[in-house]
């Protein structure tokens, strides 16, 4: 089995930068993403009012939680920065917001993540890190105390920082950054007896993640020989020291990403940040070294990539967001495919807007191209019936039976299992909703679409009345309807709102035979 290199030359940025330390991930040692099997990139593009939005999750086969949570973090920046735009006049602010996301460990039990966010284009440009750690074994996404053996692991981590910006790149005191002034020795100083290291309580390690929010410790990596790195970022201490601290500091690896004003990068040695470690922490460390795995042996050639164990993978949600934590909501069209499907699937992909298509059985007769294109480009395709009939005067065995036949067409169009059905008029009853072996989704917002055909009120009622979690119709076999798009995409945009799938909306919590019209 082979990487998929032609993912990994597509993206020229992050494989370049990748294996020099350069400015994707400056300071902390990185595994080129080819190195894990079957890591694909999912592009996020937007661009409308002069802002732009551009970012790329990595999706690991085996770690659906680790996609999930670096897609959430980008995607909360993404939010954060559309209502940040919204909320004042647009050009006091950076234009740009540009995010991508490279690996800082690789093994089958562990994966570390280094997330970028970079803001462009305005006064205030500015790049930020954040990390997460991947514990293949319990499937569980870790914040960086988890690397430690515990809080009093993260103070001693903080006298030896504040040590080596003190002693190793004499940086006077009152230079410091603040995080770092005034430590007195810590009781658990590197070099003491410490305890054994113990194996991650996830929880503890939130709570500790918690109560150093803002720390700079946060940005915690590793080197190629599995030594700690802190990357402090630009701007924590002044320029000069900086300069200063980095012709101390820096070593053979990391001088290549010498770059003025950039990160520093603080190394704990080995003896110093051995002792620091959980045992978490230590696995951590040996997936970040060269040739365990990592970088692959130099001199001996590549050898296999990592393949993440499947282990931790179980129970894990299918939706690639976390809507509990981002503003979301799932636009529907019923009663397609239709003539003018094609144009709005192409106002979707200019927003990377996943939408939900309840078909008709008869309606994709002739058109499986369409209904191909929806499930090759992330679209969820699902039941709306046959011909539209009202379920609730059918017998049992005859829901039962016009849900398969329009299952069978679709399925057979798309390659994508029916996860949802919804009925003609949202007409249903008890015996309806006991044979039609799929959830009942409705909608909490009708756009009314079908009834004024005017693409203003369509726009008007998409954009006023959907809230985080909303279900929203619409029916995009009317013209004026796929008028509404892109607008409709730019206006909920622009209130911070991400575009997913039914499924993805009740994270796949949906019942056959119960009935939903919004996310609670
Ligand atoms: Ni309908």
């Amino acid at each position: 089995m082979r990487p998929l290199t032609a993912i990994a030359a597509a993206i020229p940025l992050l494989a370049a930068t990748a294996c020099t330390g350069g400015d994707l991930s400056p300071g902390l040692s990185t595994v080129p993403p080819d190195r894990i099997a079957g890591v694909e990139y999912r592009a996020v593009s937007v661009e409308h009012d002069g802002a732009k939005v551009a970012y790329r999750y990595p999706a690991v086969p085996n770690a659906p939680a680790l996609t999930r949570e670096v897609r959430t973090v980008m995607a909360e920046a993404e939010t954060e920065f559309m209502t940040a735009r919204n909320a004042k006049d647009a050009d006091d602010g950076p234009a740009e917001l540009r995010q991508d996301a490279a690996f800082l460990a690789a093994a089958p039990d562990v994966l570390g993540v280094r997330v970028r966010t970079e803001h462009k284009g305005g006064p205030d440009p500015a790049t930020t890190w954040t990390t997460r750690w991947y514990d293949a074994e319990s499937g569980d996404v870790l914040p960086w105390t988890a690397l430690l053996n515990g809080e009093d692991a993260v103070g001693a981590l903080r006298a030896e920082v504040a040590r080596v910006l003190r002693d190793d790149a004499g940086i006077a005191e009152e230079k410091l950054p603040k995080e770092f002034r005034s430590i007195k020795e810590h009781a658990a100083a590197p070099g003491a007896a410490s305890p054994s290291p113990a194996e991650v309580d996830p929880r503890k390690a939130k709570k500790t993640a918690k109560k150093n929010a803002g720390s700079a410790l946060a940005d915690l990596g590793f080197d190629a020989t599995g030594g700690l790195v802190v990357s402090l970022p630009p701007g924590s201490v002044s320029a000069e020291a900086a300069e200063q601290a980095r012709g101390a500091l820096l070593d053979g690896e990391s001088r290549d990403g010498r770059r003025k004003g950039g990160a520093l990068r603080v190394p704990i040695g080995g003896d110093a940040g051995a002792p620091l470690l959980s045992a978490f922490g230590e696995r951590a460390a040996k997936a970040a070294r060269k040739g365990a795995g990592g970088d692959g042996d130099e001199g001996s050639g590549k050898g296999e990539p990592v393949r993440v164990a499947a282990g931790g993978a179980k129970g894990a949600p299918p939706s690639s967001i976390d809507c509990g934590r981002v503003p979301c909501v799932a636009l529907t069209f019923d009663d397609g495919p239709g003539d003018h499907t094609g144009k709005l699937l192409d106002s979707l992909d200019s927003y990377s807007a996943k939408a939900t298509f309840y078909l008709l059985g008869q309606a994709v007769k002739g058109n499986e191209d369409v209904v191909r294109r929806m499930t090759r480009t992330g679209h969820e395709t699902a039941n709306h019936s046959w011909k539209h009939d009202d379920l609730a005067g059918k017998s049992g065995g005859a829901v039962a039976d016009d849900m398969k036949r329009t299952d069978r067409v679709i399925e057979k169009a798309g390659g994508e299992p029916v996860r949802s059905m919804r009925p003609p008029y949202g007409s249903f009853n008890d015996t309806t909703a006991a044979n039609v072996g799929h959830p009942v989704v409705l909608w909490d917002v009708d756009t009314l679409d079908w009834k004024h055909r005017s693409t203003k009120k369509t726009i008007r009622a998409a954009v006023d009345k959907s809230e985080p979690g909303s279900v929203v119709l619409f029916h995009d076999i009317h013209r004026p309807t796929v008028d509404a798009f892109p607008e409709t995409l730019r206006k909920l945009h622009a209130r911070g709102f991400h575009f997913v799938t039914v499924t993805e909306l009740f994270d796949g919590e949906l019942t056959d035979g119960k009935s939903y019209s919004r996310r609670k």
